[in-house]
């Protein structure tokens, strides 16, 4: 499972305070008025991530003066040199540091400091080997990866105090160094030792009181599995058949979320008591180090910004920082990602931007002569030839550092909001669907079909202030407890459209059940009764409209009834031909819709574009395949983003007037986008 969800809880929950901001910010009142663009001189936050303890001293001066000439104006620093800051337990060495930052300061270039204890010293594994995080078959992993600790160690909590105490207290003043990148990419290993067992227990009577609670609250007499002592309580490690209790399961995964938002506060708060004025943030997995050519198919554009978008979301729809943008093909030990055109460095960084950015860092400055990464490029090739991809981010720093003050107090406005719930997205890790379904792809699709459809979307989670979005989609809404369900009856009540799919209502807030008819707490909200469903095997569904055209149907179709609600599509095949797959339902003031199945990319962008019509939400214009529009919004009016993602020049129908904004030149009504190129537009 990828992480983001446990770190998206864990920025949700508030123990980073949303990420770079300075310490001496940290209110949310105070946090409305910082801005990334004050935070370095006025200047948009351009940078590289930057490993001079692999390279010579003699080469850093050449380095920090092509960084310079490429506009980069922040490096990211030792995030991995633990052993270097502290070669024997106890003794410090920043002096090599301190060199690093004179010569890259000499350059204009400041820093932000990465804690290192994503990559703990051997020295530290040899005379603690228990910190090391066990495996769920009960073996510790061995010494030769990063990120192998166990967070309720209290070797390696006291081993993080001090490296970050040092460090802190090195460079509290250092006027070179920015601030500070927590860790990195905090989540994963889950470790299923001893301590964590004792911690978990702990946990779950902190959470339940009484061991009857959660017994009842687990329905542990299932299989007759009720605990009668706290310590009986297991971890959901290596049993027969992987049988888990889904309730543990889930409180297990919220465990683990909450026992690394307390590291991840461990460490903010003694960087806050001891360098104030200094900023912190970490660098997010998965979703947010943006890697477009690596793993997933991203070759859709969107999903990349649905990362963006998430990441703003999870800092309460502030602007953000790209900590690891893509510099050059991805590739570990074994496998290879795929190359990009150079051009596209520029446009995913402008993508970034688009999407709220209010900083980029690439990764890395230099591919590493060394290590698991020998094939994850960086801008620069071991020989440090400046090659295109140094050409490209070049000329893409020169004209950021053009754009600060246009963009500086810009933000994302969206009338859309995409409600994403880790707990369902854990519950369906537990508990897969079936074997097509993926919740990723739920929240994809809709996130596409208004994007498409040239409609703004925030991402919110369920502790999310929904009162300023016009229309919520809340994908396969599996987990829900009485104060989501309350928060989303008082949206729709008070004008909101909402929009269910799905397999929503289906559980309660501790993974279980529940015993009211289908949708459960949503079924009144949606105005429909579920009293049948059929998860899709191998038959080909379709379903239609009062215009009898059939659009495909697939993975899971809930056959629904609708009581006040009126049906939108119907099956068109199977024994539940003729029932309703979609309803819509008037409620208070506003409207539910409840779509059974999974319907197709058009159909969620025709539906996209109807919904916004409808409610006078203003659409985008017909856009090409390959090609992202996007906006900022600064005192009342837009800055327009065209990006082409595609290897041929592209154009796009604007009806008004726009000005290029980095030339200053009127653009014809009809925008041409070269290949891999943008347009950053603002009105005349
Ligand atoms: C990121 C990680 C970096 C580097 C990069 C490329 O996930 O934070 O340290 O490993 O991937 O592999």
């Amino acid at each position: 499972m990828k992480t983001w969800a446990t770190v998206l809880a864990v920025i949700a929950a508030g123990a980073l305070g949303c990420g770079l901001r300075p310490a001496a910010a940290q209110t949310k009142a105070s946090a409305k008025s910082f801005d990334i663009i004050d935070w370095n001189g006025g200047k948009f936050l351009y940078g590289v991530d930057y490993y001079p303890e692999h390279w010579p001293e003699s080469r850093w001066e050449q380095d920090a003066a092509m960084m310079q000439a490429a506009g980069i104006n922040f490096v990211r620093l030792a995030e991995f040199a633990w052993v270097k800051m502290e070669p024997a337990e106890g003794q410090f060495d920043f002096a090599w540091l301190d060199r690093a930052l004179k010569v890259l300061n000499a350059h204009g270039i400041k820093a932000v400091l990465g804690t290192p204890t994503a990559s703990p010293p051997a020295w530290l594994y040899a005379k603690y080997p228990d910190i090391a995080a066990m495996d769920e078959n009960g073996v510790r992993y061995r010494f030769g990866s990063r990120r192998n600790y166990c967070l309720h160690n209290p070797n390696f909590i006291a081993a993080t105090q001090r490296i970050v105490t040092a460090m802190a207290m090195h460079y509290r003043n250092h006027p070179g160094v920015i601030g500070w990148q927590i860790d990195n990419e905090l989540g994963d290993p889950i470790c299923y030792d001893p301590n964590c067992r004792a911690a978990f227990q702990r946990w779950c009577r902190s959470k339940f009181k009484t061991l009857d609670g959660l017994n009842k609250a687990w329905g542990t007499i299932f299989w007759g599995h009720t605990y009668t002592s706290w310590s009986e309580i297991p971890l959901p490690w290596n049993t027969l058949f992987h049988a888990h209790n889904p309730s543990l399961a889930l409180d297990h995964r919220r465990f683990h979320s909450e026992s690394t938002r307390d590291y991840l506060k461990l460490q903010a708060d003694l960087l806050r008591k001891l360098t104030p004025g200094k900023a912190i943030t970490h660098n997010d997995m998965g979703l947010y180090d943006n890697y477009p050519m690596f793993g997933e198919d991203y070759s859709n554009s969107l999903g990349v910004g649905l990362a963006h978008d998430l990441m703003r979301g999870s800092k309460g729809n502030q602007n953000f920082m790209v900590m690891e943008q893509e510099g050059g093909l991805p590739g570990w030990n074994t496998f290879w990602g795929r190359q990009a055109a150079p051009g596209l460095f520029r446009t995913w960084a402008y993508q970034g931007v688009a999407h709220g950015a209010d900083g980029i860092c690439y990764f890395r400055w230099r591919t590493s002569r060394y290590g698991m990464e020998q094939y994850w490029q960086g801008i620069l090739d071991q020989d440090s030839y400046p090659n295109a991809r140094y050409q490209v981010v070049s000329q893409t720093g020169k004209e950021l550092a053009q754009l600060a003050d246009l963009l500086k107090g810009s933000k994302v406005v969206s009338p859309v909001a995409l409600l994403v719930s880790p707990d369902s997205r854990w519950a369906f890790h537990i508990q897969p669907l079936v074997k097509d379904f993926d919740y990723n792809r739920q929240l994809g699709l809709y996130y596409a079909g208004f994007r498409r459809a040239g409609v703004s979307v925030d991402v919110v989670f369920p502790e999310s202030d929904f009162s300023s979005y016009k229309i919520l989609v809340a994908p396969s809404l599996f987990v829900t407890d009485q104060k989501l369900v309350g928060k989303l009856t008082d949206f729709v009540k008070n004008g909101g459209t909402l929009i269910l799919t799905y397999r929503s209502g289906v559980k309660d807030e501790h993974n279980v059940v529940t015993n009211q008819t289908l949708p459960g707490p949503l079924a009144e909200l949606a105005g429909i009764e579920i009293h049948d469903f059929d998860p899709h095997t191998n038959q080909q569904q379709e379903v239609a409209g009062p215009d009898g055209v059939g659009r495909p149907a697939r993975v899971w179709f809930d056959i629904l009834t609708p009581t006040t609600a009126m049906p939108v599509l119907s099956y068109s095949k199977g024994y539940y031909a003729g029932k309703a797959a979609m309803s819509a339902n008037r409620f208070g003031q506003g409207r539910v819709y409840y779509v059974g199945t999974e319907l197709t990319a058009e159909a969620c962008l025709e539906g996209a574009k109807r919904e916004a019509r409808g409610l006078g939400i203003p659409l985008g214009p017909e856009l090409p395949q390959g090609v992202e529009y996007a906006a900022r919004v600064k005192d009342g009016k837009r800055i327009l983003f065209l990006l082409n993602y595609t290897e041929k020049p592209q154009s796009v129908i604007l009806g008004e007037a726009w000005r290029n904004a980095l030339t200053g030149e009127p653009e014809p009504a009809e925008v041409n986008i070269p290949a891999f190129d943008v347009k950053v537009l603002v009105n005349p």
